[in-house]
């Protein structure tokens, strides 16, 4: 009697959450307006959080970071592996195409920060939404798969130091093309379906915050196709590449540990670590929460079911931006170019411009003088950096 009592007050405690979750009550789900069909109606925690300062002041705080620090950097790296990498290695490739996964994101993080200050109000029409959310997840799965090509070459540069440098160039060139084919044609999903919403209040158009469902009753045919990509992705281009890269480092330094005796050994393996260091962390900042998050939204989408971790999901997916500002340490870590280019930019140019201004000044009291002190100049510059 107690126990049939028991069994049916947790069934109820177990189904009641379930049933009430067609109705109201969701995480950023909006439903077409009954009285017109041009408007979403959002619930109030949603509204809240479309109007809070996290929405509108932290979350563009950290793109005008990934802007000012990822450009330049970005830039500069793709500059250096075109144009300044006399040897072209394998590595060279893969980050010269991962710099431009990156810039190609950075370019239209402004549209994005514009979006968020304006009060999360997408004011540019809904082709430019979509190619702002796709050329987001096209980076982040471009940059994960060139991430890995990048660690498996580096442990097959140092278990096979003596193969072929132009025929392993030829392989890293196809990869890098067959990468840029799948994610554009895995995109696909991504443009054939709406991610602008216009709320009817807060009076604004969300871009790829608000998921519009059209029939309470059954949500999935509404995130149909975001829910296969990202299954899809989280799987294939974030699961498997996990695990390859672990096998990679784990191969990489056992080859490393072999030769331990002589000094370059030391140094390379010291140089790994380090690699691996940073990889690591832009996997544990930037891939492994939003690909976990991006997982466990849409499967709860599919099923209708209450997310109340949606803030921290929309945290996630802005940490995942920060890739493009820890990738350039990837590049510092590999590149000797990179390296020597980047302290040439940060240390040289402000010792050039002392020296400059130093020149300049004693041009103009000791006219006769200035020839010497320039050409001076000139040869401590160039020894110096
Ligand atoms: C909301 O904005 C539209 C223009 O996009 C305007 O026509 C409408 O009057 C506004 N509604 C309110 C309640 O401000
Ligand atoms: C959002 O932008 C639209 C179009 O520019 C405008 O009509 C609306 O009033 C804006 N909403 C807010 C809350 O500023």
């Amino acid at each position: 009697m107690d126990f049939t009592r028991f069994l049916s007050l947790l069934i109820v405690f177990c189904f009641f959450p379930a049933s009430n979750a067609t109705g109201q009550g969701r995480g950023f789900i909006g439903f077409v307006d009954p009285k017109d069909s041009g408007q979403v109606v959002v619930d109030k925690a949603t509204s809240d959080t479309l109007k809070s300062s996290f929405t509108t002041i932290v979350l563009p705080i950290i793109y005008i970071i990934v802007f000012v620090v990822g450009l330049p950097a970005n830039a500069m790296a793709i500059w250096v592996f075109l144009f300044r990498t006399q040897k072209k290695h394998p590595s060279a490739i893969y980050m010269g195409n991962l710099a431009l996964a990156d810039l190609l994101f950075v370019i239209w993080t402004p549209l994005k920060i514009a979006y968020h200050l304006n009060g999360n109000n997408w004011t540019y029409g809904e082709p430019l939404c979509k190619v702002l959310v796709s050329f987001f997840y096209g980076n982040m799965y471009c940059s994960i798969l060139f991430i890995t090509c990048l660690s498996v070459q580096r442990y097959w540069g140092v278990a096979h130091p003596l193969s072929q440098q132009r025929k392993n160039n030829k392989i890293a060139v196809g990869v890098c093309v067959a990468i840029w084919a799948f994610i554009w044609l895995t995109s696909t999903p991504l443009y054939l379906y709406d991610h602008t919403a216009k709320l009817k209040d807060p009076n604004i158009t969300t871009c790829h915050d608000v998921n519009i469902i059209y029939d309470p009753l059954n949500p999935f045919p509404s995130v149909q196709l975001p829910y296969y990509y990202f299954i899809f992705m989280g799987l294939v281009v974030f699961l498997i590449p996990c695990i390859v890269i672990v096998v990679a480092y784990v191969l990489l330094l056992r080859a490393l540990g072999n030769n331990m005796e002589e000094s370059t050994a030391k140094k390379n393996r010291h140089r790994a670590v380090v690699l691996i260091i940073t990889v690591l962390v832009t996997f544990l900042v930037c891939f492994i929460p939003s690909n976990i998050m991006l997982v466990l939204h849409y499967s709860m989408l599919k099923v209708g079911e209450v997310n109340n971790g949606y803030g921290f999901y929309i945290a996630t997916l802005c940490l995942a931006s920060l890739n493009s500002c820890l990738d350039p340490f990837i590049y510092y870590f590999v590149s000797e170019d990179f390296r020597s280019h980047v302290k040439n930019t940060l240390l040289c140019r402000s010792s050039r411009t002392v020296e400059q201004m130093r020149v300049s000044f004693s041009s103009l009291k000791y006219s006769k003088k200035s020839k010497s002190y320039v050409s001076d100049s000139a040869n401590t510059q160039s020894s110096n950096c």
